[in-house]
């Protein structure tokens, strides 16, 4: 009956243990790929250096600006950065958030960077503090090919953005230039760094053994301390260096063809970069919600669900957000929250609906929360083995709405990550205010390390 029929179309979203070994295995395969010089510009997996570096020479105190550009906010802070005996410790004193608008995100990069310094110049305003140079830490959450700490070119947009000009350049050039196109405020950028990045700072001023950081929000990404000596694309050999994986591009060179789909080729073909962060495009927050749609859509063409009808809402592209997927999945068994929100979206569902869409929630979130174990456990097993130690500790620092705000996604994670990796002890720890003051953080190291120089 009706049940079976839905089961089968969903079942296409389990993956057994056999399967996440698979991608797990492919990853790791991409990611040594990326990191040696032979084969990085043809693997998917780019392996970013990041010129955050496991040896930090203590830091400067004092205030920091920071912004947070990628995640579903822009944000701009500032952060105090203080000291005790042993380790810095900050406080994050001010913090603003503005919403980019549609049209700063898909113009010119000049237009974007403007929009930027039109909102540092009146933060700086708000808080009386125009007069100061302070230093700043840029939280740029895409991917970005490092000369330096402070240096380094977008490779190219994801999530959504489109900013025309921007790709290939300088980032940090980019916002210098708008705020010496502005005029009325000066700042020191001193550091940029990817969402990852900043979090795993933030959550190793807590705990030491945190050597990774993970996004599942908008986009998916992690980074992980790796050895210099293996990190090919930058010359030296000794200590860590931390790299950003940029995992979300995985499946670009087709390592995901035989997991994908026809749910999430719509996905990438509506897309504004078709055939470009296909891995991503299974897990993170900008997709999740359309995908669970295009389910429910398929459902009501084979018959099976709200009569075989949907209303105008429910054929439109977008209309079925993400929030709704953890809604629905918190619903107590009651149906009232998954009712209310399929009547706004125009059907009057029975509850035989409620709990197939409930279903289909399911399998698209519980698939996501795999697919995203498979890279994690990829990383720390290829962790395990350079460090060759029996038994590893390590801990992760993560962010991100999918990880903070759906009801299940974090123990199905966990537990899949956890069988993926035996020999390792892993602790996961959730970062607030991660990119304000892990940027703010890397920023006071840099400034000292500057003034170490002389
Ligand atoms: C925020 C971080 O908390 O999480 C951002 O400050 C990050 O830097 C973001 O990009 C990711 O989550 P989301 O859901 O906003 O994309
Ligand atoms: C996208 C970006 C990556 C970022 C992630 C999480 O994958 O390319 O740089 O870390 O989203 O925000």
């Amino acid at each position: 009956d009706k049940v079976i029929a839905v089961d089968q179309i969903l079942s296409e979203f389990r993956l057994n243990k056999e399967d996440l070994k698979e991608i797990m295995k492919r990853m790791q395969r991409e990611m040594e790929r990326g990191l040696r010089l032979e084969t990085h510009e043809e693997a998917s997996v780019k392996m970013l250096p990041t010129y955050v570096c496991s040896t930090p020479e203590g830091s400067e105190v004092g205030d920091f600006l920071a912004l947070d550009l990628g995640g579903t906010n822009f944000r701009v802070m500032l952060v105090k950065v203080g000291e005790d005996e042993e380790r810095s410790f900050k406080v994050e004193t001010k913090n603003q958030m503005y919403s980019i608008p549609e049209d700063a995100m898909t113009g010119t990069a000049e237009m974007l960077f403007d929009y930027i310094a039109e909102c540092m110049s009146d933060f700086l305003d708000k808080h009386h503090i125009k007069h100061k140079k302070l230093p700043l830490g840029f939280t740029f959450s895409f991917p970005v090919r490092h000369e330096d700490i402070d240096k380094g070119i977008l490779l190219n947009w994801t999530k959504g953005f489109k900013a025309s000009g921007a790709e290939g350049n300088n980032v940090v050039g980019l916002l210098r230039d708008a705020i010496k196109r502005r005029g009325d405020f000066e700042m020191d950028v001193v550091a940029m760094v990817n969402d990852t990045v900043a979090t795993m700072i933030s959550c190793y001023y807590e705990d030491r053994s945190c050597e990774v950081g993970m996004i599942v929000g908008t986009g998916c990404n992690a980074c992980y301390m790796e050895e210099m000596r293996t990190v090919e694309l930058v010359e030296g050999e000794e200590g860590r260096m931390c790299v950003n994986t940029e995992w979300g591009a995985f499946g670009d060179n087709g390592e995901l063809e035989d997991f994908r789909l026809e749910y999430d080729r719509v996905v990438d073909e509506a897309s504004i970069n078709p055939g470009q962060q296909l891995y991503e495009k299974l897990i993170s927050g900008k997709y999740m919600g359309e995908l669970v749609r295009l389910v429910m859509m398929k459902l009501v063409n084979e018959d099976l669900l709200f009569n075989g009808e949907a209303s105008e809402l429910l054929k439109t592209r977008g209309s079925f957000e993400t929030r709704y997927v953890s809604q629905v999945e918190s619903d107590t068994g009651d149906r009232k929250q998954i009712y209310n929100i399929l009547s706004s979206l125009g059907v009057l569902p029975s509850e035989l609906d409620c709990d197939i869409v409930r279903l289909v929630c399911e399998s698209v979130s519980t698939r996501s929360a795999h697919m995203c174990a498979t890279g994690l456990a990829g990383v720390i097993n290829l962790m395990r083995e350079r460090r060759s130690e029996e038994a590893m500790k390590i801990t992760v620092g993560i962010d991100g709405s999918v990880y903070k705000l759906h009801p299940c996604f974090r123990d199905r994670f966990h537990k899949v990550v956890r069988d993926l990796t035996p020999h390792s002890d892993i602790t996961f720890i959730q970062s607030e205010e991660g990119s304000g003051r892990g940027a703010a953080l890397i920023s006071a190291v840099a400034c000292k390390m500057a003034t170490n120089l002389f």
